[in-house]
C-alpha cells in the first residue's frame, strides 16, 4: 500500500443545510462547494475545503447525508443521532494495485472500486480491519477536484 495525501475526512450528518451554516459560521469556512447527490451510493453530498498556504489542494471535509433508502448512512445516524467522524479517505496512484495489496493483506475491501464523489474510483476497507476506522481508498484525481 502506498500512502498518498488524506484527501477527505466523511462526516455523516442529518442536514447537510445544517451542517453547512455550522462549518461557515462557527469554523470560519469560506470554500462551501454546492451540494450534489451521489444516487449510486445513496447519499448527498457536500464538500467543505479547509485552507492552505502552499497553494496545494488541502484536506476537505465531506458531508454526507443519507438520501431516502439508503441504510448504511442512516443506521449511522440512528447510533448517531447528530452525525459525527464517519470515514477517513486517502489517495492512492492506482486504486486497482491498492485494492489488490489491501487483500493481500487480509483487508476486507468492501465491494468493487466505484466511482466517488470526485469522479475517480473508490473504494472502502472495513473498520474491523483498520483500527476501528471505515477507511476509503481514492484513486488520486488527475486534474486536481
Ligand atoms: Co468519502
Amino acid at each position: 500500500m502506498k500512502l498518498g495525501r488524506l484527501n477527505h475526512i466523511g462526516v455523516a450528518t442529518p442536514s447537510i443545510a445544517d451542517s453547512i451554516v455550522f462549518y461557515r459560521d462557527v469554523m470560519g469556512a469560506t470554500k462551501i462547494h454546492e451540494p450534489f447527490d451521489l444516487r449510486d451510493q445513496g447519499v448527498k453530498i457536500c464538500f467543505v475545503d479547509t485552507p492552505t498556504h502552499s497553494g496545494m489542494d488541502g484536506t476537505q471535509i465531506e458531508l454526507i447525508e443519507p438520501l431516502p433508502g439508503n441504510a448504511s448512512i442512516a443506521s449511522f445516524l440512528a447510533k448517531n443521532p447528530q452525525g459525527g467522524q464517519h470515514h477517513l479517505c486517502y489517495e492512492v496512484p492506482d486504486i486497482h494495485i491498492a485494492k489488490a495489496e489491501f487483500e493481500v493483506m487480509g483487508k476486507r475491501v468492501l465491494g468493487e472500486p466505484r466511482i466517488g464523489a470526485h469522479g475517480t474510483l473508490i473504494f472502502f476497507v472495513h473498520p474491523g480491519d483498520m483500527g476501528g476506522v471505515l477507511t476509503e481508498i481514492m484513486e488520486t484525481p488527475k486534474n486536481g477536484h
